[in-house]
């Protein structure tokens, strides 16, 4: 069996050491992921050395592009957006590694040519034929493209392929696999989520496809586990009778930039909480794993899905509120609202913020609120987790007036500024007795100096690893799309509700804080 992420972990490894050849197969190679993340994170697992040996990375695409002319698409797209800088002569080793194909699946075209160039550079460099198809295309081409891929021959379907199986060790002579690497959104709801996993389904096995939830791949996220089951000191306290509140927050000062076309038919709900932040949720209040197989800490993740309280569509206007920004200003500069960005309908109902209450109906959270809320053009990007606890009895501290203490909190900042810290009461010097919060704070940056990997570098290379702790299995996609279907159906019915707004660069709508405050707590400014 592939090692697990969190296996390398627990003996000091940082990453996984991919020795078998592989060939990387980018749909989209000429696209803004492949420009703006995947080419960038390639040239830095290179700079790291953690590229297997022998590989080759294949963009695809409509363009008719020469090798070369790929070359320089991907040094600008590197010199841009890299994490670290450009370096003359390890990008020259790294471009000998990249190539193009001109191929089509739109209006009747075939993938004949890719095979035969993929034959072709893997003949050349050595290459066993290991190939992980890369879906960085618009959902609609999932599909085809993944039909094409059977009708030419490149995969076969699963239940005839004697290249089906994952090669069971690491070795050179095992056979040669093909991977599927899919890009969120998959569907943009139950049914389609499904008929896509269903097509997919017919040409991969369930062990071949990587479903991307990028989140996972952030060093912070990963560090949950850690955290969690690494220290004795948290876990006896992560439950119902310690923990009065968990807030989510995935805040984003941009807006919806050049995505419009994209985002319209997706907003808020579908965009970030049925997939980041149910993620996020999972990994705070999951069981601890018996093991840490993929599959166990899938397992256990998926037991949170599948226990949380359905918000039915009568409970929807209660527990969740939507908005969308309006003009206002980012940074002192004036900003235009949702509705006047270009490609956004001028009557667009779309979402650009959510805030909900949730509860997880298991014996260790039962009762505890969950705040999970999300939006673009918000006053700066933050991303956190904070755990409330229970504030304590006010007998001797806590008195006067009641309730006179910060209860602590544990936040982990998941970006920017990665951390956690826990906030703790204690007297300040001096006769009397006063009691002030001080914080006991850990960041990334001053304890760990470099830069933490980009979470493309760490997914890439987990792929090529074989290892799917970090990646969406279907059960997991499915069950979080049908949670949150209710609250899309109450909304499709509310069509003519009015549509809260809040300015651009405001922590969101006044609904959010009427969510929250009649709880008697309040949202947390990251
Ligand atoms: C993507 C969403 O999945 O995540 C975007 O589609 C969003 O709308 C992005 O901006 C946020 O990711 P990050 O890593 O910048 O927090």
């Amino acid at each position: 069996m592939p090692e697990s992420l969190f296996d390398r972990l627990a003996v000091g490894q940082t990453a996984p050491i991919v020795t078998e050849p592989v060939t990387l197969v980018i749909f989209g190679g000429v696209g803004d992921l492949a420009h703006r993340k995947l080419l960038p994170a390639l040239y830095n697992l290179h700079l790291d050395g953690l590229l297997p040996p022998r590989f080759a990375a294949v963009g695809v695409g409509r363009k008719v592009l020469s090798d070369e002319s790929y070359r320089d698409f991907a040094k600008d797209g590197v010199t841009e957006f890299s994490r670290r800088p450009f370096d003359g002569a390890a990008w020259q080793r790294f471009a000998e590694m990249l190539f193009f194909v001109n191929a089509s699946i739109e209006e009747g075209g075939t993938l004949a040519p890719l095979g035969a160039r993929l034959d072709i550079i893997e003949h050349d460099r050595g290459l066993p034929g290991n190939r992980i198809y890369y879906l960085a295309v618009p959902p609609s081409l999932f599909v085809p493209t993944v039909k094409q891929l059977a009708a030419t021959g490149l995969v076969a379907p699963p239940s005839t392929s004697s290249r089906r199986q994952e090669p069971v060790t690491t070795e050179t002579n095992a056979p040669p696999f093909p991977r599927l690497i899919v890009e969120k959104p998959i569907g943009r709801d139950l049914a389609s989520a499904c008929a896509i996993n269903d097509a997919i389904a017919e040409v991969f096995s369930e062990r071949q496809i990587y479903r991307i939830d990028h989140y996972l791949g952030k060093e912070t996220v990963q560090n949950i586990l850690v955290l969690r089951f690494a220290n004795s000191i948290f876990e006896p306290l992560f439950n119902q009778k310690y923990i009065d509140h968990v807030q989510i927050t995935v805040a984003e000062e941009e807006g919806v930039g050049t995505r419009a076309g994209y985002y319209e038919q997706a907003g808020a709900l579908r965009d970030m909480v049925q997939n980041h932040l149910l993620q996020l949720l999972a990994l705070v209040t999951m069981e601890p794993p018996y093991s840490l197989d993929a599959d166990v800490i899938r397992d256990e993740k998926l037991e949170v899905l599948r226990s949380l309280q359905p918000i039915d569509r009568t409970a929807v206007v209660k527990q969740v509120v939507r908005a969308q920004y309006a003009a206002g200003y980012e940074i002192g500069a004036a900003v235009p609202g949702y509705r006047d960005e270009p490609g956004v309908a001028k009557d667009s109902r779309t979402e650009t913020f959510v805030a909900l209450k949730a509860f997880i109906d298991n014996w260790r959270w039962a009762g505890v609120p969950f705040f999970l809320r999300t939006g673009k053009r918000l006053p700066k990007r933050a991303s956190e987790i904070s755990i409330h606890l229970k504030e304590v009895p006010p007998i001797l501290f806590n008195r006067t007036p009641p309730g006179s203490l910060d209860p602590n909190v544990l936040s982990i900042r998941i970006q920017p500024d990665e951390g956690f810290a826990l906030t703790i009461s204690s007297k300040v010097p001096g006769p009397r007795v006063r009691i002030y919060p001080v914080k006991m704070d850990f960041r990334y940056s001053s304890t760990f100096g470099a830069t933490s990997p980009e979470a493309y570098e760490r997914l890439l290379l987990d792929v090529m690893a074989g290892d799917a702790t970090l990646f969406m299995r279907r059960d997991a996609v499915e069950t979080a799309w049908r949670w949150v279907m209710p609250i899309l159906e109450a909304w499709s019915e509310q069509a003519d509700a009015p549509l809260p707004t809040y300015a651009a660069g405001e922590w969101g709508p006044i609904e959010a804080e009427r969510l929250i405050e009649p709880t008697g707590r309040q949202w947390r400014q990251p």
